[in-house]
């Protein structure tokens, strides 16, 4: 696990909040539909015993409570309670089952992490890149993925592939650009954490990428 080992323009972790040890985490992003389910899925089963699974929001009793508040078509939430909701879940997350797991050496594979909230509701939706980091950086107090898999996907293709309607997913092609370009800026200022996986090739081709990329995490967390 990283501690604060980036440049401080793109620190997302608060120094000395954070010790080394000896788990590796690693996070899957991407727009809606683009397939970070199922590699997060099959990378799963392809550690076993040593993997992990965590998906956000949810996770715990209260991530999963957050989850369906937040998903409810019916709930209406302006986007600084929405950004808050989010990252109460991940604090929760991070306390209770990130942490103790990384601690315990397993791989710990997030179906997203606070680069969804930095994409979304600090870009896309407009409350600022750095005012939701900041937030975070509390929230999780200075947890950052060692290796975080963007699942590049064209928004027109990944809007074609089946899923559920949810308040989310309703809003269309014009948010899901505007994630896509949030994450590539996110990915562009942060080189050293993120890898760019493209996430139209088939699943077992993107498996391949993802099993090489977190080998060589791995390598370098010893
Ligand atoms: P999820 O159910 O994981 O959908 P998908 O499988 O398409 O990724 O996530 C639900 C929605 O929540 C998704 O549109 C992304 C959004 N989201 C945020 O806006 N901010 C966040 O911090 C997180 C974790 C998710």
């Amino acid at each position: 696990m990283l501690d604060d080992a980036r440049p401080s323009a793109e620190a997302a972790s608060t120094p000395g909040t954070v010790g080394r040890v000896a788990g590796v985490f690693v996070s899957f992003e991407g727009i809606d539909r683009s397939g970070k389910t199922t590699q997060a899925r099959m990378l799963v089963d392809a550690l076993g015993s040593e993997a992990v699974p965590v998906r956000e929001p949810g996770g715990t009793p209260l991530g999963e409570r957050v989850r369906d508040v937040i998903k409810d078509p019916q709930t209406e939430i302006g986007p600084h309670a929405e950004a808050l909701l989010f990252a109460a879940a991940r604090a929760e997350l991070c306390r209770q089952v990130i942490r103790p797991a990384l601690e315990a050496g397993r791989v710990v594979v997030s179906d997203r992490f606070l680069d969804s909230s930095l994409a979304y509701q600090g870009d896309a939706r407009g409350l600022g890149v750095e005012e939701v980091l900041e937030m975070n950086r509390w929230a999780t107090e200075g947890l950052v993925p060692d290796l975080t898999i963007y699942l590049a996907v064209d928004p027109a293709d990944a809007a074609r592939r089946s899923g559920e309607a949810d308040r989310f997913e309703d809003e269309g092609l014009l948010l899901q650009e505007r994630v896509r370009d949030a994450y590539e800026r996110l990915v562009e200022a942060e080189p050293s954490r993120f890898r760019r996986v493209d996430g139209s090739l088939p699943p077992d081709a993107v498996h391949a990428e993802v099993l090489a990329l977190v080998g060589a995490a791995r390598a370098a967390a010893v």
